[in-house]
């Protein structure tokens, strides 16, 4: 079998880049380890930066998303038994967010391909990719108990952190950057109206939590808690109770209602570079994690597959290789500052398990001067919307294309 460009992986990054190839008159094969009904109920990501929305609507994927989409222009940072608001569009000239589920993402990406007819193969098997350094890449891997071999021009890597494509860069190619945090989340999706108009970011004595939502009648929310915590020692009341002891402040209430999901996830940040090896092109997850305090994860990964679909296309319109060339560096720019920015974000908001006063007073003094100060505000505003990285794609020094 042969394709124009083989794509492992149909989590966002997979999908909407075959989406955008597509539009491009470029033809890919997606495979999936996963099941159709996995990757379609993993509950992730649930803020996108605007760039992001125009690239799903830009790749025809935005029906539903502009239906369902909840517009805010604003999020909540509270800390000292107080809440405040970041007016994020006020802040700069316009800009918003959209609250709108991962999942809900990936069912629409994937109900297009489908449609179309085009081929995205589920519950694939020891997925293994060569020769990435001469000119005809090759996946092989095992699809209903039969053996298949794809040759392929170029080989995207959208296999998530634990995938198998990164493995194909030698190790004396690649740099890893770690950082572990000793803090973990447990998200919960609720079926109990938020009472947040907003998203809210609470530090508190008792560690952080998270108030987001996913419909008018559907709340998401997330408890810090150890990294490897058993989500069986949180009983739906503990849960609740713990969130009104961290979350509340004057005048607000908790809604309750019935939890549908409940689980525990790490954090760390990581990067590696390049993104690229001959004619492999790692993007996504693959490449990098953010711990999710910036909500960023998502974002970059989608931005990642706009550049490089954009090279891609140009390299299969007119042989040019520029963009391609320019592809790793021109991600990674935009990669270290949402890296940044979470780092920083995770930093003031969680309560270390083994508090320094003096870490906890620098903490607080943070987060007093975001709130007092119109430029600390502006630059939180400009990387939670997505500016701040979109301008790191042209800084001076970032290289471009010839
Ligand atoms: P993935 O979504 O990991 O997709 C990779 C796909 O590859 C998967 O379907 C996997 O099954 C498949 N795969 C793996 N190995 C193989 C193989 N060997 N062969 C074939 N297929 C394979 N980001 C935000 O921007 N905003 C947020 O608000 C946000 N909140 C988050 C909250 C939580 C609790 C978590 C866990 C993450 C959050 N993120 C957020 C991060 C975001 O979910 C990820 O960054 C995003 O899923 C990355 O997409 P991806 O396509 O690169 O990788
Ligand atoms: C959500 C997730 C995040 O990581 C975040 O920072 C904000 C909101 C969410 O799932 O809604």
């Amino acid at each position: 079998m042969r394709t124009q460009v083989g794509i492992v992986g149909a989590g966002p990054a997979g999908l909407t880049l075959a989406q955008l190839l597509r539009a491009e008159g470029v033809e890919s094969v997606v495979l999936e380890a996963r099941s159709r009904d996995y990757v379609e109920h993993r509950i992730r990501a649930g803020v996108l930066e605007q760039g992001t929305v125009d690239t799903l609507v830009g790749a025809g994927a935005g029906e539903r998303l502009r239906r369902e989409g909840i517009v805010h222009h604003g999020i909540g940072l509270q800390f000292g038994g107080e809440r405040h608001r970041v007016p994020l569009s006020q802040l700069t000239g316009g800009a918003a967010i959209v609250i709108y589920g991962q999942t809900e993402i990936v069912k629409d990406l994937i109900a297009i391909r489908l449609d179309a007819g085009d081929p995205l193969h589920f519950e694939v098997e020891d997925v293994a990719v060569h020769d990435v350094e001469s000119d005809r890449p090759r996946i092989t891997y095992v699809h209903e108990g039969r053996p298949q071999e794809l040759e392929c021009d170029l080989v995207a890597g959208c296999d998530g952190f634990h995938g198998v494509c990164r493995e194909a860069i030698p190790a004396a190619v690649l740099t890893e950057f770690w950082r572990e945090y000793p803090y973990g989340w447990l998200g919960v999706l609720a079926h109990a109206a938020p009472a947040h108009g907003e998203v809210v970011y609470c530090n508190t004595e008792r560690g952080f939590a998270l108030l987001s939502l996913r419909s008018p009648e559907v709340s998401r929310l997330y408890l810090q808690c150890r990294p490897d915590e058993d989500v069986g020692e949180w009983p739906d009341e503990r849960i609740w109770e713990e969130l009104e002891a961290r979350v509340a402040v004057p005048g607000y209430t908790l809604n309750r209602g019935p939890i549908a999901e409940k689980g525990v996830t790490g954090m760390r940040s990581y990067v590696a570079e390049p993104m690229r090896h001959g004619r492999l092109f790692l993007a996504g997850d693959a490449a990098h994690i953010v711990p999710p305090t910036g909500a960023k994860g998502l974002n970059l990964a989608i931005s990642d597959v706009t550049l490089l679909a954009e090279a891609i296309a140009d390299w299969h319109r007119g042989g040019k290789a520029a963009l391609l060339d320019a592809y790793s560096d021109a991600c990674l720019r935009r990669v270290w500052r949402a890296e940044h920015f979470s780092w920083w974000m995770t930093s003031m908001l969680h309560r270390p398990p083994d508090a320094d006063p003096f870490d906890l007073q620098l903490q607080q003094s943070q987060l007093r001067y975001v709130v007092q100060s119109e430029a600390q505000a502006r630059s939180l505003a400009e990387n939670y919307v997505g500016v701040a990285g979109a301008a790191a794609l042209t800084a001076p020094g970032a290289r471009t294309p010839a």
